[in-house]
């Protein structure tokens, strides 16, 4: 993600959607597409004003209840003189990280306007609380396939030449609350411990540009998908496509669908 101020009373902050929980890797792989949001922000005087174009608009809240104000205030003490304009071009509830986007953007901004000097780490930390989770924000803030883990940051992993992915997004919509709602508490040890061990190789194989390590390892989690699969619609039968298609693997988008 990036900003730039093509005026100086203007800022303009845009961040990517992003795919989380690539493969096995819940909660810790992600990677950033070519879809994106802006936040334009100028100063004037007069009370908060918000507006939202694009997707959600009717729907996202136009004050300060809105995701990127809320990321705006964990580095500014007011909103007062500032209109916020949300451009959203990417789908809501449809596993883009939708709230990433914003929640990042607004940080990003943040620390502009405040003149914050938070660093990336800050950020990382800032976006994780507001979210619940980190890996689809820091796919946002860094941008390409990363790990992010525990202590050490957000970590660039280089992508194989030629991988290329296709997101299939349906008109459903699944939040992302309800979505870990559906998971259990407690997983099997064999469960975890497959995944685990799936989720090392898959990064193994992405670091040593095997494609057929990928595939062998990118579809086998069994944290999430045997309770969010029968929430996506038609899963199967995209699996089942790309079984016949010459893809490396299908994976469930965030929390879906
Ligand atoms: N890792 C998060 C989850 C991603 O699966 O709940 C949500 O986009």
């Amino acid at each position: 993600m990036g900003s730039n101020a093509p005026e100086p009373e203007a800022l303009t902050v845009s961040a990517p959607a992003t795919s989380a929980n690539l493969g096995p890797g819940f909660d810790v792989l992600g990677l950033a597409l070519d879809l994106g949001n802006a936040v334009v922000i100028r100063r004037r005087p007069g009370p908060l004003t918000v507006r939202v174009t694009g997707e959600g608009v009717g729907e996202l809240a136009e004050d300060e209840t809105n995701l990127v104000c809320r990321a705006l205030l964990r580095g500014l003490d007011s909103l007062d003189g500032l209109e916020v304009e949300c451009r959203n071009r990417i789908p809501l509830g449809r596993g883009l990280g939708s709230s990433a986007a914003t929640v990042c953007a607004g940080l990003v901004a943040a620390n502009a306007l405040g003149g914050l000097r938070w660093s990336p780490d800050d950020l990382l930390a800032h976006a994780t609380a507001l979210e619940g989770h980190a890996d689809n924000a820091a796919a946002c803030l860094n941008g390409g396939l990363v790990a992010v883990a525990p202590g050490m940051g957000v970590r660039p992993l280089d992508a194989p030449e030629g991988l290329g992915f296709i997101v299939v997004i349906p008109e459903d919509r699944i939040s992302t609350g309800a979505a870990r709602a559906a998971m259990p508490a407690e997983v099997p040890l064999v469960a975890a411990a497959a995944t685990l061990a799936h989720a090392v190789g898959l990064v193994l194989a992405l670091a040593d540009g095997d494609l057929e390590g990928v595939a062998a390892h990118l579809d086998k989690h069994e944290l999430h998908e045997p309770y969010r699969g029968p929430l996506v619609p038609a899963f199967g039968v995209i699996r089942g496509l790309v079984d016949r298609r010459d893809c490396l693997g299908a994976t469930i988008s965030g929390s879906g669908p």
